[in-house]
Parts: structure tokens; C-alpha cells; sequence
């Protein structure tokens, strides 16, 4: 399903000229948003587009790029999208995205250049770099990016300017878009809201009546699925559907296993609401969980609760990360997986981590990972997940307990 949104071009217009802000003389800012990839010998995979391009411009379109170059003398290309012509093969096929006519009104960007094949693009972008000198490029940077097996569309446009134009200064767009998207507008935290609520009342309406021992993890996915999609929106990522054991593979994503009849399963979902997105997890018993089941999952909420509360104004993303070490130590030493005197001394987090071996969360926004810098002090509007997990591998039992936080 296609997402679309109800925010007004004033919406993109301040984060524009948010960005203006940031840039110095002579800079400019283009940013591609994306090519689509063919999946197989068919259909294309579902178009993710550049969340920079679209913050700033609220258009889920591929093949488009945004110039912003403040003080170029001509006005015609200062703020500018420019798009190559859908071709009648591209309309037959796959229709138009975003008819022509209406780019202008959603993004509030009055110039909209349509060029007939890719290569006119460059006519244009020769007279933004004959006066820039800093140019500002989008490649994703998180951390968790993995540029094989191959580059993404976004690195391969850059390396072709970057090669046309080798003499320009080249600078990290990243930067400063992670400090726009870091802090969400009124505007932003309601989607982010709807976003949750969506997600709960699909695990209330549609997942929890049907959980039984002997049922399918993909049976679940299936309801996750189709509860987004009946509610205008879609899954933010793959589903995590955990029966028993496999709770303990963080990012198991098979879902094709059995819940057992006395097991429990852990559910890791989100949804993208008007392209926001959510990200929670529950561990639900099944029957009569096994072992330590309740315990465990005491222990966790116990440390979520602490976590939530220490998350606030002034304190860094490492430092709560630290913290949530020290306090998901605290409940390994109370169920007897760690002594006291494992928490003391420079190995202790190695000791806490091999039961609780990831962040305590993460920023989310228009990125389930939304960017983020760790040691940037957290202001009112952030939006964090907090997760901590306890994965006791040797008891078969996984337990993970996500929300969202906002920093007031
Ligand atoms: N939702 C999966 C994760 O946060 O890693
Ligand atoms: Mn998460």
C-alpha cells in the first residue's frame, strides 16, 4: 500500500528553511531521493524514499532531486525540485505517484523543473556548482548501514557528481539533518502518536484474541499485517514473531515456527503512520509459561520502568545507556545469573552483556532508527524507544518490553 500524508506545505517549508539556518555562503544542498530496485524479473521492490528529501519536501517519489542553494544568483534553481518526465511505459504500468500538477502544493516549492531524460538533470546542476563551493550530499551514515552487496542508489548518484565535480568541497548533509530530525514538531509527535495507537489496538484487537498454543508465528504476522493495512497503514519493519526460545535471537525474523501450548511468545511491531513510524514489543504467556518465565519478565519491567524514568532533558544517549547497564545488572544479580561482585571492576558490562546484549533503544521518527547523535544532551520533543531485554539463553526464555518515550 501506497502511504500518503495530511500535512501541509508549511510543514516543509520550516524544516527548509530550518536547514537554511545551518548552511554557510555559498552552499548548496542537493539531495537525491532515490531509485527504485527491481526485485526479480518482475515488480520492483516497495520505493523507500530518502527521508531527507522527504522532510523536506513531502514527496515519496524516486528519480527527483532537491537543489536548495540560497544565494545563487538565479532565483529559478535557489529552491528547486527537478523531475524526469514519467514516460507512458512507466504511466501503463505503474501509474503516476504524484501527478505534476500537485508536487508544487505539497511541498510548497513553487519551482519544479520537469526534464525529459536524466541527463538534462545535469544541464541544471552545472549552474548550481559553477557558484557553489561547499555542496552538501546525502549518503545514509547510520551505523548499522551495509554498503555490500551492493552501494545504494543514494551513494551511486553521489560518487557520479562527486566525479563530474571533483573540486568542490564536499560536505556531510547528515550532520545537520540528524539535528533537525532529532527534535519532532507538534505536528510530527500526534503522527507519532497515532503510530503507537495503531500498533496497540492491532495487538489488542487483532493479535491477542488469537494467540493459542499450537498456532503459527506467521499466523500472527498475518493479523499484524492485515490490521495495519485495514487501518491505512503499513508494517515500519519486518515483524518479529518470537515463539518461546527464539525470543532469544534478537532479530529473528523467520516466523514460521509453532508456539507451543505452555511457551510464550515475544511480538516485536511497528507501524508507519502518515510515514511515521512505531516500534514496541510485548512477550505474551502462552498457557503456562516454562521455568523462570515470570521472573524474568518481572526483572525486565522492573528495569524498563527505571530506564523510562531516567530518560529526560540534559541527559545523553550513552549516559542512559550506562545506566540501563548498571540497572539490568542489578535484576541479573536478583535472579541469580550474576553475582555482585560481577558488577564491580572494569569487565562488568562485558558480564551484564551477555544477557542483555543491546542499546537500551534508539531515536525513531521517520526511521524506525532514526539518526542520532549519542552524546548530543536530550531536549523536550526527542522520542526514544526503551528496551531493555534479558535473553537467558540456557533457559530458552527471551524477554523484551519496548515503548516509546517522548523527553519532556
Ligand atoms: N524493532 C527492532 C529494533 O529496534 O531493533
Ligand atoms: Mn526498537
Amino acid at each position: 500500500m501506497e502511504l500518503t500524508h495530511t500535512l501541509s506545505s508549511d510543514f516543509f517549508k520550516a524544516n527548509r528553511e530550518k536547514l537554511k539556518q545551518w548552511l554557510p555562503p555559498r552552499a548548496a544542498v542537493l539531495i537525491w531521493s532515490g531509485t527504485e530496485v527491481v526485485a526479480s524479473a518482475d515488480m520492483s521492490f516497495p520505493f523507500e524514499v530518502s527521508r531527507n528529501f522527504w522532510y523536506l519536501t513531502g514527496l515519496n517519489i524516486p528519480e527527483a532531486l532537491l537543489i536548495i542553494c540560497p544565494d545563487l544568483p538565479y532565483s529559478d534553481l535557489q529552491e528547486t525540485l527537478i523531475l524526469v518526465r514519467t514516460t507512458e511505459a512507466q504511466k501503463i504500468w505503474e501509474g503516476v505517484r504524484v501527478p505534476e500538477e500537485e508536487i508544487s502544493q505539497i511541498s510548497g516549492i513553487d519551482n519544479v523543473i520537469i526534464v525529459e531524460r536524466e541527463k538534462d538533470v545535469y544541464k541544471l546542476i552545472a549552474r548550481v556548482m559553477w557558484h557553489a563551493i561547499y555542496v552538501y550530499i546525502e549518503v545514509d551514515e547510520h551505523e548499522r548501514y551495509n554498503p555490500y552487496p551492493f552501494p545504494d542508489s543514494q551513494r551511486q548518484w553521489v560518487k557520479k557528481l562527486m566525479e563530474l565535480y571533483p573540486a568542490h568541497q564536499y560536505r556531510r548533509l547528515y550532520q545537520i539533518m540528524t539535528q533537525l530530525r532529532m527534535v519532532k514538531s507538534t505536528k510530527e509527535l500526534e503522527r507519532m502518536k497515532v503510530a503507537v495507537r495503531k500498533a496497540a489496538d492491532i495487538l489488542t484487537h487483532d493479535v491477542l484474541p488469537v494467540i493459542k498454543g499450537g498456532i503459527k508465528e506467521n499466523e500472527l504476522e498475518g493479523a499484524i499485517i492485515g490490521g495495519a493495512l485495514k487501518r491505512g497503514c503499513v508494517i515500519s519493519f519486518p515483524c518479529i514473531i518470537a515463539g518461546g526460545s527464539s525470543a532469544c535471537i534478537l532479530h529473528y525474523s523467520d516466523n514460521n515456527r509453532v508456539i507451543e501450548k505452555n511457551s510464550f511468545v515475544l511480538i516485536d511491531w511497528g507501524v508507519k503512520h502518515e510515514f511515521y513510524c512505531s516500534d514496541m514489543t510485548r512477550v505474551i504467556p502462552v498457557g503456562k509459561p516454562p521455568g523462570r518465565f515470570f521472573d524474568i519478565y518481572e526483572a525486565v519491567y522492573t528495569a524498563h520502568e527505571k530506564i523510562k524514568e531516567f530518560i529526560m532533558p540534559g541527559k545523553t544517549w550513552t549516559e542512559v545507556q550506562d545506566y540501563a547497564m548498571k540497572v539490568v545488572g542489578e535484576e541479573l544479580v536478583k535472579l541469580g545469573l550474576l553475582s555482585s561482585s560481577d558488577l564491580t571492576g572494569k569487565g562488568w558490562k562485558g558480564a551484564v552483556r551477555k544477557y542483555f546484549m543491546h542499546g537500551f533503544g534508539h531515536h525513531i521518527g521517520l526511521d524506525v532508527h532514526d539518526p542520532y547523535f549519542a552524546d548530543e544532551p536530550m531536549q523536550p520533543g526527542m522520542v526514544l524507544t526503551c528496551e531493555p531485554g534479558i535473553y537467558v539463553r540456557e533457559e530458552g526464555i527471551g524477554i523484551r518490553i519496548e515503548n516509546e518515550i517522548v523527553v519532556t
